[in-house]
């Protein structure tokens, strides 16, 4: 008989929601540390691996920033993107949406070229060779000014051709979507297409105020969303995509408890939703893994998984 895990991965699907930083598995890091003389602060895989134990998304953050310090020539950034793709491959995933954090690397004096032709090149071959497609989002760190936000997207203006779109990631308490309007609006008007994580550690009205401010088409995450039943109704009448990540709520504390994660409930109001694996590298799984571990918690069915990977089409900027 067919396993949950086969049905999931027959089924075509895309990847929305993906930070190429994240999918840095404990082995890359060692070898990647190897080939460019950094120091680790830790003695093994298996150490690294011990230490992925978060209480909430900033203890999460401060170990993958640390860890993206491996990362230094173009070659890192394409093994890095080139490993993600053949692991999408495996799990039947055909086309991908992948962040990059480009201030994560220029802010240790990585340039925004190397980090840029790395992954471009990676996500040509992977169409290339795996007839995976792909589209290329570049994520505002929140925790930083908005001047930082700005600067960057003069980075980026070289390098257009290879860039879809903005996102907005990092620490969500304290840094609400207001703080990027102008970034957004400029991105907007250098004809760039934009996304936020939002109601992901903070609250509804962080949804709302990112499409409404930052004009998103879609939301990351949105968890908190379920707390505003005119917003979820808004969503749903709109076909305002949610890219949900189930194993990176549960191992950021954000639903402890994958049985009462709202995916359901909010797929049950019409509301566009799609599965995703965030940061695989650190919680445990990639996005097949992600789909079977949501199935398994809110008892999903094979209609529901397959509407699932049907809305990452539809959600997708194929
Ligand atoms: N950067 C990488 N993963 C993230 C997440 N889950 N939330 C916010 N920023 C992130
Ligand atoms: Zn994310």
């Amino acid at each position: 008989m067919r396993t949950l895990r086969e049905f999931i991965i027959s089924l075509p699907k895309a990847e929305l929601h993906l930070h190429i930083e994240g999918t840095l598995e404990p082995e890359m890091m060692f070898d990647l540390a190897m080939r460019n003389g950094v120091s680790l602060p830790y003695a093994s895989v298996d150490e690294v691996r011990a230490a992925y134990d978060f209480a909430d998304l900033q203890s999460f953050l401060d170990l993958y920033y640390a860890g993206a310090a491996v990362l230094v020539t173009e070659e890192d950034f394409f093994d890095l993107t080139w490993a993600y793709l053949e692991r999408a491959k495996a799990d039947g995933v055909v086309h991908v949406e992948i962040f990059f954090d480009p201030q994560t690397h220029t802010e240790r004096g990585i340039e925004f070229g190397t980090v840029l032709n790395g992954i471009a090149r990676a996500l040509k071959l992977g169409e290339l060779y795996l007839g995976i497609t792909h589209r290329l989002i570049m994520c505002f760190l929140r925790h930083l000014d908005e001047e930082s936000a700005l600067a960057t997207l003069e980075q980026a203006r070289p390098y257009l051709q290879f860039i879809d779109g903005v996102g907005l990631d990092s620490g969500e308490r304290g840094n609400p979507p207001a703080k990027f309007e102008k970034a957004f609006h400029a991105a907007h008007e250098m004809g760039l297409r934009a996304v936020a994580h939002a109601g992901e550690e903070g609250p509804a009205g962080n949804v709302t105020d990112a499409l409404t401010l930052l004009k998103v088409e879609r939301i990351d995450h949105g968890v908190n969303a379920i707390d505003d039943l005119e917003l979820v109704a808004h969503l749903a009448t709109h076909r305002i995509p949610l890219t949900m990540c189930p194993l990176s709520n549960q191992r950021l504390q954000v639903t402890p408890d994958l049985s009462a994660h709202p995916l359901k409930k909010l797929m049950d109001a019409g509301v566009l939703v799609t599965v995703n694996s965030d940061d695989p590298a650190y919680f445990g799984g990639y996005v097949a893994d992600n789909y079977v571990a949501i199935a398994e918690a809110l008892d999903l069915t094979e209609a529901d998984i397959a509407a699932l990977a049907e809305n990452s089409l539809l959600a997708s900027w194929r």
